[in-house]
């Protein structure tokens, strides 16, 4: 069978805690969608444009991924994708209660949804965004947290913000 899985989030940025897992799922599916979530509430630091483009950088060695946007209910995007198993990180139980309350409500929306959850790697259980985000702008060190081939474009905006 053929299967295309979707790994959406926020990606605000890309950290190597994502790109673990968005790497991990190109070995076991045959297509990876990333999808972001193009936040019309909140204001992301970084654009669509530029989570995309960095997302883009940090996969380019990985041929069956692709990076999508998406607005709205993910559920529904995945329903008019025709995707069926969405893909995501756990990285300690404090994601579990938000994580598993996101699979039942995406269930209920589309019931040909299903949720997998990856374990994240042990070296990324602490890493997210907002620390990446935080550390930066206060001129820490953000090397061993976020792809090398996009570090620098990350610490060029987080200085200018
Ligand atoms: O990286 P994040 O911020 O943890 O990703 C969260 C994301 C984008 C997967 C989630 O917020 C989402 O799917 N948003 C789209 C709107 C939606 O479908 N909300 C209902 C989910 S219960």
């Amino acid at each position: 069978m053929n299967q295309t899985v979707i790994c959406p989030g926020s990606f605000d940025p890309v950290t190597l805690g994502h790109l673990d897992i968005i790497t991990r799922a190109s070995r076991m599916f045959d297509k990876v969608l990333v999808a972001v979530l193009v936040n019309s509430s909140k204001r992301p630091t970084f654009s669509t444009e530029e989570r995309i483009e960095l997302l883009r950088e940090a996969t380019k060695e990985l041929p069956n991924v692709e990076i999508v946007s998406f607005e709205g209910l993910l559920a529904e995007y995945c329903k008019k994708s025709g995707i069926g198993t969405i893909v995501k990180g756990l990285r300690a139980v404090s994601d579990f209660e938000y994580e598993f309350q996101m699979a039942i409500a995406n269930k209920k929306l589309n019931p040909q949804l299903e949720t997998i959850f990856l374990t994240a790697d042990a070296d990324s259980t602490f890493l997210s965004s907002s620390m990446v985000r935080e550390i930066c702008s206060m001129g820490g060190d953000i090397g061993n947290f976020v792809p090398a081939c996009v570090h620098d474009r990350i610490v060029r905006k987080l200085c200018q913000s």
